[in-house]
């Protein structure tokens, strides 16, 4: 038996990199899943690959609209949804006085306006399936500790965790049994990462070295290893719906200790004789 056994997801960004692999593994583990993207052509290609439990639809996710369209082409081919995925994203350069115009709007919209059209598109079919529901959504290490270099990609990472722990507040308020978490991944190798690391602006090598460099691991991370993130909250959905219980957490990956242009870390002695400090209870306070 599969992990995703039953469950149908819509997947934005699912015609390359992380998306892409979150859909075949998806489909690895028995669900179903509906690519959706700009690159339609590429989404089309992996569905006719991964059979009859996948499906594409065109979707660029600043359209509210064209999300209600592919939310709709989910239910008609497979029935039901109850896994979101807001994959897709773009990352792109820019300090704030220098950084282009278009580079923040563009990436306000498809990373942080994106998942909120996803969410608000999708909730209202996830509750008529009356089944346990999950949404994912990615961020980055760069929503936990933010880079000088990607201002834009900084909000928008930043603001998505504000994002998903309201959608899971407000599911747990109305007692409706649908997860919101997050998975942030550190460098990863996919054309995204490809982009920055054949952009020219130093040797290939270089910039890989130096993107490893950021992570305690030395490395740049592989999207199967986000994909099983990905993967693991729905996957622990309970079989029958609980009741109004908050579940919102975000899962680390190749954690952002080590990332350059951020502050200087905090010397780990004075951190250790801090915590000491701040443990240490009289026996009057604590009966108090
Ligand atoms: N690769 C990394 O190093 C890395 C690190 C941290 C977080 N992330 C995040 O992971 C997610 C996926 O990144 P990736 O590396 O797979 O990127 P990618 O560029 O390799 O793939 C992104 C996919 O999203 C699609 N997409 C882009 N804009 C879209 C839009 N407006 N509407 C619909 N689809 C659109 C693209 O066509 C593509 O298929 C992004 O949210 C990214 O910010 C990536």
């Amino acid at each position: 038996m599969g992990k995703m056994d039953g469950k149908v997801a819509l997947i934005s960004g699912g015609a390359e990199g992380i998306g892409a692999t979150v859909g075949r593994l998806i489909v690895a583990e028995g669900g179903s899943v509906m690519l959706a993207d700009v690159q339609i052509d590429k989404a089309r290609e992996l569905a006719a690959e991964l059979g009859d439990r996948a499906a594409a639809v065109e979707l660029d996710v600043r359209d509210l609209d064209a999300w209600h369209r592919a939310v709709d082409a989910t239910v008609e081919r497979f029935g039901k949804l109850t896994v979101l995925c807001n994959i897709a994203g773009i990352s792109e350069p820019g300090n704030v006085p220098e950084g282009s115009l278009d580079v923040w709007q563009r990436t306000i919209d498809i990373n942080l306006n994106g998942p909120y059209y996803g969410c608000r598109a999708a909730i209202p079919a996830m509750e008529k399936s009356g089944e346990p529901c999950a949404i994912v959504n990615i961020g980055s290490m760069i929503a936990i500790r933010a880079a000088a270099f990607v201002a834009a990609y900084s909000a928008s990472k930043a603001g998505l965790v504000g994002l998903t722990r309201s959608i899971a507040l407000d599911c747990a308020d109305r007692g409706v049994p649908i997860r919101a978490n997050m998975v942030h991944p550190g460098a990863i190798r996919t054309p995204m990462y490809n982009r920055y690391k054949f952009s020219g602006a130093d040797t290939p090598e270089n910039i890989e070295t130096n993107f490893a460099a950021t992570h305690p691991m030395s490395r740049i991370g592989e999207p199967e290893e986000v994909a099983k993130a990905v993967v693991s909250s729905p996957a622990m959905m309970p079989a029958s719906p609980p009741a109004a219980t908050l579940r919102s957490t975000a899962a680390v990956q190749s954690g952002p200790e080590n990332m350059s242009q951020t502050p200087p870390r905090p010397d780990r002695r004075a951190l250790r004789g801090r915590r000491q400090v701040s443990r240490y209870r009289p026996c009057s306070a604590r009966s108090a």
